[in-house]
């Protein structure tokens, strides 16, 4: 494992053994695009995720945010139940969260971004024992990306085109965006969904399966671990794809469970129009259920511009 920050007690040590402790994990989060946290408690799930950033809503999510855990605090999602696919035990194809939203919400006089996650936050609640072992396979999108401009420029040229993709899922669509986006600070952010969620025209389809065969289902950039119960990974959704195997059941063994917090990416722009009036267009609601929980306390541990890939 490349990157695991590993300690008994989190909720014990305080003080310097604290920073040290959390100073570790960002460090990981931002070098290597992810970190897997063990030795840690199921009460340790929410601190921990809320120092890292606001929580973004999602609609199968409880009150704190939650997905996976208790009751969903609104039940639209239940009227597409099939488009949600974290609960079943099919295998997952690699993919990062929320590529299909690109939209935008009403805030005051002006207009916010409502963009995917900065981070996935998900703890192991019940492992499939000896028996039935998930493992979870990350794809690191950095590693890949320097190869890329080496071998495959063109590829990587109309993967970073406009238009190139298009994602759906449920009442949220996120059209003609591409595979590969500059953020104006240095980095690049990705999306990217192997599954049936993801549309492509005809001009970029032979790049978009050269990509997906030579380097997504690539071995060489792939990094695979396996939850135990307790154990939680954190992982940077603006650079890595992640996965998991098919969840098999044993009549010895539960299905292993899990429960998921996405962080927010920090503000992006606000938009305003030319009279500064207030907007009202009822197509704002249908991000309702993807906005961040804004916390009074705004000391993160972790810039979240500091995501995404290296350019
Ligand atoms: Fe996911």
């Amino acid at each position: 494992m490349k990157s695991l920050v590993e300690l008994r007690g989190f909720s014990e040590i305080k003080g310097t053994e604290a920073e040290e402790f959390e100073r570790a994990i960002v460090n990981n989060i931002v070098d290597n695009g992810y970190c897997l946290v063990r030795g840690v408690g199921t009460e340790d799930f929410l601190p921990m995720a809320t120092k890292l950033g606001d929580i973004q809503f999602h609609p199968k999510a409880d009150e704190r945010g939650v997905v996976g855990e208790g009751d969903s605090k609104s039940n639209r999602w239940k009227k597409n139940a099939n488009e949600y696919i974290g609960h079943k035990r099919e295998a997952i194809s690699p993919h990062t969260d929320g590529s299909f939203l690109n939209t935008m919400t009403s805030s005051g006089f002006g207009l916010k971004r409502v963009l995917p996650p900065a981070l996935i936050v998900i703890q192991c609640l019940q492992d499939g024992g000896s028996e039935a072992p998930v493992m979870n396979t990350i794809v690191d999108l950095s590693a890949v990306l320097k190869e890329l401009k080496v071998h495959d420029l063109n590829v990587f040229s109309i993967l970073s085109t406009p238009g190139c993709v298009s994602f759906f899922r449920d009442d949220q669509k996120a059209v003609d965006v591409s595979i590969f986006k500059k953020n104006g600070k240095g980095k690049l952010h990705v999306r990217y969904n192997a599954g049936r969620f993801m549309y492509y025209p005809k001009w970029s389809e032979k790049a978009i399966l050269h990509f997906h065969n030579q380097y997504v289902l690539n071995p060489r950039f792939h990094q695979e671990f396996c939850l135990k119960r307790g154990d939680i990974a954190i992982i940077d959704n603006l650079r890595i794809l992640h996965a998991r195997d098919e969840i098999q059941l044993f009549h010895s063994t539960s299905a292993r469970k899990i429960r998921r917090v996405w962080i927010s990416q920090k503000d992006a722009d606000f938009l305003r129009n030319i009279p500064s009036e207030r907007p009202t267009h009822s197509v704002l609601e249908d991000s309702d259920s993807y906005l961040p929980i804004e916390r009074n306390e705004k000391n993160s541990l972790l810039n979240t511009d500091n995501l995404g890939i290296k350019i």
